[in-house]
């Protein structure tokens, strides 16, 4: 029964979108590599050691001179040979290896890399600010990653509140958002795909809720995408949104979020100029759509305990209805 459950959770692993296993980039691929290298060797080691064992507990006994006590001369070239030479050899060749394949991952220090992209960590979503251009070409936006295919993106790595660290298993290892500190990471794609990483590092109540995806698209559809986002955001189409724009801006919605091209300016919590075009909200946990921003707008505590987000339970009935009308218009 152990086994099988064993071997179910081994089977639904492999299948899961977030793993490291299945790369769709070269630093994932080489981190994938050197994992798949150490799993075999190992795997080897341990299939030769359980082999041994077998040989030794079904061979008739052996005679008083093969069991001569270990002062006396008996056994000493196995250990030898097994506790030291096998092992040195073995574990060298890894060492020497892994040596080798870290060149693969050139630490990125400050001032000699300009990033494209900067990444903030916050309690408990992603900030996502594009730095190409002068400022006119840069804009914000929250835990959707755009990028284009086939290029290296340097990203910079920020905190505004504790330790967090960037995960895309698809992408690359861990890299840590640190108070205080600037780090890098590069990453790409080789195909395009939606590729989620989460925080992998705990940082309070929602840790496992702050949760990112990045999105490899194709040159010109990445260039689409980033002239979209320069605009500010849509005008209401109709009485209804244009009450959900009154509604937001009187309210402590434009107190902590931005649309830009609004009198929201809040700079506490995610850019929503284009909020109805990303795919998930709050940090990834919640499939953008009508019911889950009511209910998100209302009852955030509930989705996401103790978020920053208050219950803005003013809200119901036509009012918010109308706000909800608006938000989804902010394509
Ligand atoms: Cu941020 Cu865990």
């Amino acid at each position: 029964m152990a086994m099988t459950c064993f071997m179910m959770l081994a089977f639904a692993s492999c299948s899961l979108p977030q793993s490291t296993l299945r790369p769709g980039g070269p630093a994932a691929g080489t981190l994938a590599e050197m994992g798949w290298v150490a799993y075999i060797l190992f795997g080897v080691t341990a299939l030769v050691m359980w082999i041994l064992l077998a040989w030794t507990a079904v061979r008739k006994r052996g005679t008083l001179a093969e069991h001569e006590p270990w002062d006396e001369g008996g056994g000493q070239l196995w250990v030898l040979i097994g506790g030291f030479a096998i092992p040195f050899v073995v574990l060298g060749g890894v060492f020497v290896y892994q040596l080798e394949r870290m060149s693969d991952f050139p630490v990125h220090a400050q001032g000699h890399i300009t990033p494209e992209i900067e990444v903030i960590g916050h309690q408990w979503w992603w900030e996502v600010r594009y730095l190409q251009g002068n400022p006119s070409e840069q804009f914000t936006t929250a835990n959707e990653i755009h990028i284009p295919v086939g290029r290296p993106i340097d990203i910079l790595l920020e905190t505004r509140d504790v330790i967090h660290s960037f995960w895309v298993p698809a992408m690359h290892g861990k890299v840590d958002l640190i108070p205080g500190q600037a780090n890098y990471i590069r990453i790409q794609a080789d195909h395009a795909g939606t590729f989620p990483g989460q925080c992998g590092e705990y940082c309070g109540m929602q840790h496992s809720h702050m949760r990112l995806l990045v999105m490899a698209q194709a040159p010109d559809e990445y260039e689409a995408w980033r002239k979209h986002q320069l605009q500010p955001a849509a005008e209401p189409q109709d009485d209804e949104a244009m009450r959900g724009r009154e509604l937001f801006n009187d309210s402590a919605c434009a107190l902590c979020h931005t649309v830009r091209g609004t009198l929201a300016h809040g700079l506490v919590a995610p850019d929503l100029t284009h909020l109805a075009s990303r795919k998930m909200i709050a940090a990834n946990s919640y499939e953008n759509n009508q019911a889950n921003l009511e209910a998100w707008v209302t009852h955030a505590q509930s989705l996401k305990p103790g978020a920053e987000m208050p219950n803005l339970t003013s809200y119901d009935g036509r009012d918010l209805r109308f706000l909800v009308k608006y938000l989804m218009q902010l394509k």
